[in-house]
């Protein structure tokens, strides 16, 4: 038993809450239990939305035959973006808003889960997209009830957003990074399913199990919930508590499979039983991660992904430079890592030990380092922020882009500062 998490002293928070969808199924053609499902809540008119890599696949066809057979009419959304953009969401939402829905599916990775929460959000409640997002950029206003019912089938193993209430987007104008984040866009049920993963091409297959591997190291390690102050009203809980018992639990688990799998799966697609733990690790870390938040890798990630200008990875070439969300806190994160160590040794040598069993307590930060990179590199992924075309130029941007995300730098195990920050991007440009 962790004594932090026992602390009572009248002014710090004493509570954590786990919210999840009304149902989660996993396992092997559990996507093909759509319709019954979708019946099950009622819904007789959909929208499905999906990516654009997935529309001419035999899983879409399962997908929208499941509904069909059924009697539910479906309406399809083909359009969305890798990391998608407010000004696409707001071109689909008014391309959906005069259809009669009464219930959403979204089938595709991270983006197409968050494009259709978003377009839930909207047409439930039409209002200004920026009410909903997250402060200082957005208002953060939450909705004033539930939204229709949703059902999230996640195709590549890597955000968990099928259990989260959090979604990320991109506002153009600005050229930044943010969210909305509010108990009400989590899916109402969440059908994960391993075998649609298996077309998911190598180099999106690590991309998303880094984001995985993150998401866990980064809840595990996030200051517990009991160092923030106890609030007033339950409603003032934040959807991010910081670590709980419950999310170190599934983050060990989740960094395990990780470790074992990750290669696997990138090296042959096919492999069923390394496709299985991968998405049970997401979905896993997703819980985790869901309600006890992220830190300072994802933090950083933000303005990489914003900013990059030059990078066009292999399996992802949309005619956009792109810095995949896994990559773009995957690199940040070796260094990181390396940093914070030090203000958290006991649980970092619990994270260092599951990728060198070896490791000695006062090698902890030298370790994860040299091991994340050496990860990095097995999976063909750069391991300096130089090869996606940053330079020391960048250095100021990045580091005020980092700073912005205060909901997230708040649960780092260090109280980061600007100077600490821009150590560790130095570090990681290369
Ligand atoms: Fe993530």
């Amino acid at each position: 038993m962790q004594s932090i998490y026992l602390l009572n002293t009248g002014i710090n928070e004493t509570i954590f809450s786990i919210n999840l969808p009304k149902n989660i199924k996993f396992g092997f053609g559990a996507s093909k239990e759509v319709g019954f499902e979708a019946k099950k809540l009622g819904l007789k008119e959909v929208l499905l939305v999906v990516g654009e890599r997935l529309y001419n696949s035999k899983l879409f066809e399962d997908v929208k035959y499941s509904l069909e057979n059924k009697d539910i009419k479906v309406h399809v959304l083909n359009r969305v973006r890798i990391e998608p953009e407010d000004e696409e969401i707001l071109n689909s939402y008014r391309e959906i808003k005069n259809l009669r829905i009464d219930g959403f599916v979204a089938l595709g990775g991270g983006s197409t889960i968050d494009t259709t929460k978003a377009l839930n959000l909207l047409y439930t409640y039409p209002s200004d997209l920026m009410d909903y997002v997250n402060k200082p950029v957005g208002k953060s206003l939450h909705p004033p009830g539930d939204l229709k019912p949703m059902i999230a089938i996640p195709t590549t193993g890597g955000t968990g957003s099928e259990t989260t209430s959090v979604l990320v987007l991109d506002i153009k104008k600005l050229k930044i990074k943010t969210g909305i984040s509010n108990p009400y866009i989590r899916p109402t049920v969440a059908l994960i399913d391993p075998l649609t993963t298996v077309t998911v091409p190598p180099m999106v297959t690590a991309s998303t199990g880094l984001d995985v591997l993150n998401h866990a190291i980064e809840s595990y390690t996030a200051k517990p919930y009991t160092a923030k102050p106890m609030v007033n009203n339950p409603e003032e809980r934040p959807v991010y508590a910081g670590s709980t018992p419950l999310s170190e639990i599934f983050g060990i688990a989740a960094i395990e499979y990780v470790l074992r799998y990750l290669k696997r799966a990138v090296a042959n697609p096919y492999d069923l039983e390394a496709r299985y733990y991968l998405m049970l690790a997401s979905s896993i870390a997703g819980i985790g991660f869901g309600h006890a938040g992220t830190h300072l890798p994802h933090a950083m990630a933000y303005p990489i992904a914003g900013m990059v200008e030059r990078w066009y990875p292999e399996d992802y070439e949309f005619g956009y430079p792109i810095a995949p969300h896994g990559i773009a806190t995957a690199i940040p994160a070796a260094y990181a890592f390396n940093f914070l160590a030090l203000y958290d040794e006991e649980r970092f040598y619990n994270v260092t030990s599951l990728f060198d069993s070896n490791v000695n307590f006062g090698e902890v930060p030298e370790v994860i380092k040299e091991s994340y990179l050496n990860l990095l590199e097995n999976l063909r992924i750069p391991t300096t922020l130089k090869e996606l075309g940053f330079s020391k130029e960048n250095l100021e941007a990045l580091v005020n882009g980092t700073m912005a995300q205060q909901r997230l730098l708040s649960l780092s195990p260090k109280n980061v500062t600007k100077k600490d920050v821009e150590k560790i991007f130095l570090e990681a440009i290369g």
